[in-house]
C-alpha cells in the first residue's frame, strides 16, 4: 500500500474512536493525527517496542495511543506500507493528564484498552514503564518542574527504555515565535490566561538530557507544519 493512502487509513481509524466522544473531539482527532508528522515518525522509525508499558505525560485526549492502535489494526488486516517496519504490539498504556475534558475524551475512546487518569505530572507516581512520552508538555512547566519530571521519568524507565520528547527549539527563529504564539493562543482558549510558558533552546535540551545521564538524537520534527518543533529520543547510557 502506498504510504500517503496508510497514512489516511490511519487517521480514519484513529479517529473514528473519537466519534463516541463527541464532534470536536473526532475534528480534533483528525487534524492532528493527519497534520502532525510525529505520529508518523513514531511508526516509521519504531520508537515504541513490542510489549512496551507506555507511560504518555501529558497525554490529552490519548491520541497516540488510539493511533498506535489503528497500526495494529490496519496491520492485521493486511494493510501496511512496505518501507515500514510492522507497528508495535502487546503494548499496555496509561496517560495522565491535567484535564478532566481531555481525560473524558481519552477514556470515552480508549475503552478499556487503556487507563487515563487526570493528575499532575509533577506529583503523580510514575509506574514502572519502557517508553515515556511527553509531547509538546514540558514547556508548561517551570526549569525546576521539567527537570524533577525529566529525572523521574527516567528512574521509572527500564534500562533499555526509551524517552520520548518533543520540545519546540527556541533557536527556531520565526518557526519558534509562531508556536508560541499558537500555544499562547490555546492557553487563553483553555481559559488560564497569560500563564508563562518555559521553552529552551534545542542544545540546553540536549545539556539537561545529558546531565541525567541520556544519549539524545535530535529529529527535526515539524513536517509541512510552520513550527520549530524536535522530537527528542533519549535513552538512559
Ligand atoms: C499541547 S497538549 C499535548 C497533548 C498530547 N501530548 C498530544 O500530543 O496530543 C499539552 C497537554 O499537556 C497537559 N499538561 C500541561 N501541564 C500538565 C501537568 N502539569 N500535568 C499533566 N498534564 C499537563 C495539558 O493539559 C495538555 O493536554
Amino acid at each position: 500500500m502506498h504510504l500517503r493512502a496508510l497514512k489516511r487509513r490511519l487517521v480514519a481509524t484513529a479517529a473514528r474512536r473519537y466519534r463516541s466522544a463527541g464532534p470536536f473531539a473526532y475534528h480534533f482527532a483528525r487534524g492532528k493525527l493527519g497534520g502532525d508528522p510525529v505520529f508518523a515518525a513514531l511508526l516509521a522509525r519504531r520508537l515504541v517496542p513490542d510489549g512496551a508499558r507506555i507511560l504518555d505525560l501529558g497525554c490529552g485526549q490519548g491520541l497516540l495511543a488510539a493511533w498506535l492502535a489503528a497500526a495494529v489494526e490496519r496491520h492485521r488486516a493486511g494493510e501496511w506500507y512496505e518501507g515500514w517496519p510492522a507497528p508495535p504490539t502487546g503494548w499496555s498504556f496509561r496517560g495522565i493528564d491535567l484535564s478532566r475534558r481531555a481525560v473524558a475524551r481519552a477514556t470515552a475512546a480508549l475503552g478499556a484498552g487503556a487507563c487515563v487518569e487526570v493528575g499532575d505530572i509533577r506529583a503523580v507516581a510514575y509506574a514502572p514503564s519502557d517508553a515515556v512520552v511527553l509531547l509538546d508538555v514540558l514547556h508548561y512547566l517551570d526549569e525546576p518542574g521539567q527537570r524533577a519530571v525529566l529525572g523521574r521519568a527516567l528512574a521509572a524507565l527500564a534500562p533499555a527504555g526509551v524517552l520520548l520528547i518533543r520540545i519546540g527549539d527556541g533557536d527556531g527563529g520565526l518557526r519558534f515565535r509562531v508556536s508560541n504564539w499558537v500555544d499562547r493562543v490555546v492557553l487563553l482558549a483553555r481559559g488560564r490566561g497569560f500563564a508563562p510558558l518555559h521553552c529552551r533552546r534545542l542544545r540546553d535540551w540536549i545539556g539537561v538530557l545529558e546531565r541525567l545521564g541520556c544519549r539524545t538524537d535530535a529529529v527535526p520534527m515539524s513536517g509541512a507544519t510552520p513550527f520549530a518543533n524536535v522530537l527528542l529520543v533519549a535513552r538512559p547510557q
